[in-house]
């Protein structure tokens, strides 16, 4: 693992260098393989990154969106990933249907759609059960308990090694999320991170030892490039 950590005066001049990692690691997939596959973040911190990437004139044909964990809520709910991510960047472009992955939510079992999602993982990728596929770029942030995807503190998401989406915790609302493990084979990760009320959780996460079940960032060490972007406010 290749770990960077880059901090910034202000969210904006953040967001600015996701862009610029976000899009040269595209363009570098795509020249290498003919495509992108990218799983996204969701909360407030990357929806202006997303804005911005709608006005880069990518090409969308070449680029596969997945979601890295969402909120067990209707796609038109307020709270839903998808949604924002569609309001943000697909509805202002010309996205193919078949390139957006979001996460099922509507089997009203999350296992079950967690498993689901998981098939589909597998069948695009084309690997057998078992294996993990490489994502080229996981965008990732950190809630201000130190949780990432809707990997929360000691939930029983953290302990999941055998697969690739299993159903997350918060305060007992389920999510579907990415386990560590499979955040873990990307071939980079971009973590965006900005806010004072971040700092204490990103200080244990940075620590030399602390408890990863209470900071599950932690667990994230990718076998590629750990990138951490942080604005002033949030770093130490
Ligand atoms: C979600 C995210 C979650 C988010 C952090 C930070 O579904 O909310 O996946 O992990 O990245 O909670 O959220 P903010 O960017 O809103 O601070």
């Amino acid at each position: 693992m290749k770990k960077f950590v880059e901090v910034f005066p202000d969210k904006q001049a953040l967001l600015a260098r996701a862009l610029v990692i976000v899009t040269s690691q595209i363009q570098a997939a795509i020249q290498e393989k003919e495509k992108c596959t990218i799983a996204l973040a969701g909360g407030s911190t990357p929806k202006p990154l997303y804005e911005s990437i709608a006005t880069q004139n990518l090409p969308t044909d070449k680029i596969h969106l997945f979601w890295s964990d969402e909120r067990y809520v209707p796609p038109e709910h307020p709270d839903s990933n998808q949604r924002m991510v569609r309001k943000a960047w697909l509805d202002r472009v010309d996205f193919p249907q078949g390139n957006l992955h979001a996460m099922p939510t509507g089997a009203g079992n999350p296992t079950v759609d967690a498993q689901t999602y998981e098939k589909e993982l597998l069948a695009f990728f084309q690997i057998p059960a078992g294996e993990f596929p490489i994502f080229d770029l996981i965008l990732l942030g950190m809630g201000d308990d130190g949780h990432t995807a809707s990997l929360f503190p000691h939930t029983e998401a953290l302990s999941v090694k055998d697969r690739l989406v299993t159903v997350g915790n918060k305060d007992g609302q389920p999510r579907l999320t990415f386990t560590a493990s499979l955040i873990n084979h990307a071939s980079c990760v971009l973590f965006l991170v900005a806010g004072a009320n971040k700092r204490l959780a990103l200080e244990q996460v940075f620590a030399s030892s602390a408890d990863p079940m209470t900071y599950p960032s932690r667990l994230i060490m990718p076998q590629g490039e750990l990138w951490w972007l942080l604005d002033q406010a949030a770093s130490m």
